[in-house]
């Protein structure tokens, strides 16, 4: 690897573990607190050294990291859940280098709660035992992180595997750049294997590398049904250096989460959505007017084309990409605004800009869930 793409390399490697470490702190902070899981297993099966040769902190380190923050919530919780981790990697002195970077972290983490192992093995090899692991385990969320050099150890089936279990979420890292430059030609077996799975051949035309990871996205939720939530997120130093994450759950709370981070991450998309804008520029000037904000819009059309509950709401939110709290928002001005009406379950308005749109409402698994219906005056 020549100088400018070892940076290129570090620099990518550098938001792909941000993204891995802002993640793992949000969902582990709920899944300590949640009753109903035991034990969360985390695996990263191509965990590399540890630390990167400039110091920075690798997956296994970022990860258990991310375990270290949730331990004080998950202490306290009525039954901690407790944390397997595993990281893999098939050359041996890489684990070994691995294991030696989390020694020197002195994490001191509780035996009873936290379980560390190292393996060596190909992916090929440990991959069906890890999916046979989580299925068997009961009680259990998974997550599993995919990191691979390039894309011949991908595999849509596994991944296909592995959310069929019913409880895991998977992480895969994928160099677009290499693979788009083969994309439309006579590829490389693996590649050729792995795109046949997504992409049909005649439509193997790309405007650019954006256009690459949508037509990717799409073959995967074609593959893995209407129940999977397919999240891309692009890393791009400059034009010819494209990374990419797909994240892959069918989970909701792991889905809102996932866009938790992406708001955050993606400040230009996520500060360039806002209501306000639209009023605050109409009472500078009466003459212009802004363009409409487009998910105020998608909402509005949501409600105007039938009555919803919060639950229908909340599933709407996560299917445009967008947080509860940006449907919140849209909701306050329309009921401001006289545009609906909210009601509880016994036909009375609910609590003014009450509208529980979150993951434990929606699931209605708790007693105290809240049902309210929401529709066009
Ligand atoms: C991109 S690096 C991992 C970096 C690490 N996840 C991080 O973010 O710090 C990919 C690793 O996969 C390992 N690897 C390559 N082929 C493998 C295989 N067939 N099975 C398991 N590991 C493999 C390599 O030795 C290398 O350390």
């Amino acid at each position: 690897m020549g100088k400018k793409s070892q940076v290129d390399m570090l620099e990518h490697s550098k938001a792909k573990v941000e993204l891995l470490k802002m993640y793992l702190v949000r969902y582990l902070n709920i899944l300590s607190l949640t009753r109903f899981f035991t034990t969360i297993r985390i695996y990263d099966l191509f965990c590399g050294e540890g630390r990167y040769p400039n110091g920075g902190k690798g997956s296994p380190l970022v990860i258990l990291d991310a375990v270290k923050s949730s331990l004080p919530v998950n202490e306290k919780s009525a039954a901690p859940s407790k944390f397997v981790c595993h990281f893999n990697d098939a050359k041996p002195e890489k684990a070994a280098k691995a294991e030696e970077a989390v020694t020197n972290e002195k994490y001191g983490f509780p035996e009873h709660l936290v379980k560390v192992r190292f393996t060596h093995e190909e992916y090929a090899s440990i991959a069906p035992r890890v999916i046979d692991d989580i299925e068997a385990s009961r009680d259990t969320r998974a997550f599993v992180f995919i990191d691979p050099y390039g894309y011949k150890h991908v595999s849509v089936n596994d991944i296909w595997q592995l959310l069929e279990t019913g409880k895991a979420e998977v992480l895969l890292f994928l160099p677009i750049s290499f693979m788009y430059r083969f994309g439309e030609r006579a590829t490389p077996d693996p590649l050729d294997k792995l795109l046949n799975d997504l992409i049909p051949s005649d439509a193997r035309q790309f405007r650019d590398e954006r256009d690459f990871i949508q037509k990717l996205k799409r073959g995967f939720e074609k593959k893995y049904g209407s129940d999977t939530f397919v999240e891309p997120f692009m890393i791009q130093k400059d034009a010819g250096t494209v990374y990419a994450l797909f994240f892959f759950t069918r989970n909701e709370l792991g889905m809102e989460k996932m866009l938790d981070v992406k708001w955050q991450i993606d400040k230009e998309r996520g500060e360039g959505w806002t209501y306000e804008k639209r009023s605050l520029s109409n009472q500078l000037s009466m003459e212009f007017e802004p363009p409409p904000n487009p998910y105020a819009e998608a909402v509005w059309a949501y409600i105007q084309a039938g009555e919803r509950t919060n639950s229908d709401m909340y599933l709407f939110t996560l299917d445009q990409r967008h947080l509860p709290k940006h449907t919140v928002e849209v909701l306050e001005h329309l009921q401001e605004d006289k545009l609906i009406v909210v009601e509880g379950p016994d036909g009375k308005p609910a609590r003014r800009g009450a509208f529980y749109l979150n993951y434990k409402d929606h699931k209605g698994k708790v007693p105290d869930a809240k049902r309210i219906t929401i529709r066009k005056v």
